[in-house]
C-alpha cells in the first residue's frame, strides 16, 4: 500500500519517472532555491519537508555550501533512494522519516528557511493550514518558507487545458500518459491541491508577510512568505 506522495510502487524509478510527469520539475526546483534572501556565504538551518529521493535536498546543499538541512518524509522507499544520494554531504543532511504537520516541525524558532516540493498538495485544506501555523512557528523571525507544489484551478476549463498539457508532455518523452503510469505502477491518487489565492490567504492568516507567488506554469506554482522580524 502506497502513502501519499510515493507515486511510484518501487522508489527507485521516482528520479526517471518523476521528469517524465512533471513537467519543469527543474525549473521548478530552481525557482525554490532562487527564492530566499539568503546567499551563497551564510550558514543556514533549513528544514525540508516531503524531501522524497533528496533531488531537492542535493541541489540545495550545493546552491548553499554552508547549509544544513533536516529531510523530513514518512516513505521508507524514498528515504532510502536519499540516504544513498546524500551520503556524499555527510553531516551537512540530517534524514529523518516522519509525516507533517504531526511529528514536524517540532521546534520555535529553529529554522532560516523551509522548503518542500511535490508534497504539500497531498494535505487536505485543513491540515496545510495547520502546517502553515506551525511553520509561522519554526522559522527564526526573517526566515522564509517556500513551497513549489500543484495548485488547483478555480475555473474547470483551466483544470482540462492542464490535464492536456501533461498528456502532452508524458507523450514528449515517449509515452502515453495512462500506459506510462500502468507500466511503472504509478498513481497519484492522494492528490488535493488548493488553489493558489487560498494558500497565500491562509499564509497571511498564519502572520507571514511578503507573501508571493514567483513561478507558475498552468497548475504548479511557487510561492514563499517569510515571518515578519
Ligand atoms: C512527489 S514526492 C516529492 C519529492 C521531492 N520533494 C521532489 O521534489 O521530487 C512527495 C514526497 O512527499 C512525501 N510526503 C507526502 N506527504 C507527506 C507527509 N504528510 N509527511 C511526510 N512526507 C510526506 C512522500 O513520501 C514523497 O516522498
Amino acid at each position: 500500500m502506497k502513502k501519499p506522495g510515493e507515486v511510484f510502487a518501487d522508489s527507485s524509478l521516482y528520479d526517471p519517472g518523476i521528469e517524465a510527469i512533471v513537467p519543469r520539475y527543474d525549473e521548478l526546483h530552481d525557482a525554490i532555491l532562487n527564492s530566499p534572501p539568503q546567499d551563497r556565504t551564510e550558514e543556514i538551518r533549513v528544514l525540508e519537508l516531503g524531501a522524497g529521493t533528496g533531488e531537492l535536498t542535493a541541489k540545495l546543499l550545493t546552491r548553499f555550501p554552508e547549509s544544513t538541512v533536516l529531510a523530513v518524509d514518512h516513505s521508507e522507499g524514498m528515504l532510502a533512494e536519499a540516504e544513498r544520494k546524500l551520503e556524499t554531504f555527510g553531516d551537512r543532511a540530517d534524514i529523518v522519516q516522519g509525516t507533517f504537520p504531526d511529528d514536524y516541525p517540532t521546534a520555535s524558532d529553529e529554522f532560516d528557511l523551509v522548503i518542500t516540493s511535490l508534497a504539500v498538495h497531498h494535505l487536505p485544506s485543513a491540515e496545510k493550514r495547520t502546517l502553515f501555523d506551525s511553520l509561522a512557528d519554526a522559522l527564526v523571525p526573517g526566515g522564509w518558507f517556500v513551497n513549489g507544489d500543484v495548485i488547483r484551478f478555480d475555473a474547470s476549463h483551466l483544470e482540462t487545458v492542464s490535464s492536456a498539457m501533461i498528456a502532452n508532455w508524458v507523450r514528449s518523452k515517449g509515452w502515453e500518459e495512462e500506459e506510462f503510469m500502468n507500466r511503472w505502477q504509478a498513481s497519484d491518487e492522494f492528490d488535493d491541491p488548493d488553489a493558489l489565492t487560498d494558500q497565500l490567504l491562509w499564509l497571511r492568516e498564519a502572520g507571514f508577510e511578503s507573501v508571493t507567488s514567483v513561478w507558475q506554469y498552468y497548475n504548479f506554482a511557487v510561492y514563499g512568505a517569510r515571518k515578519p522580524a
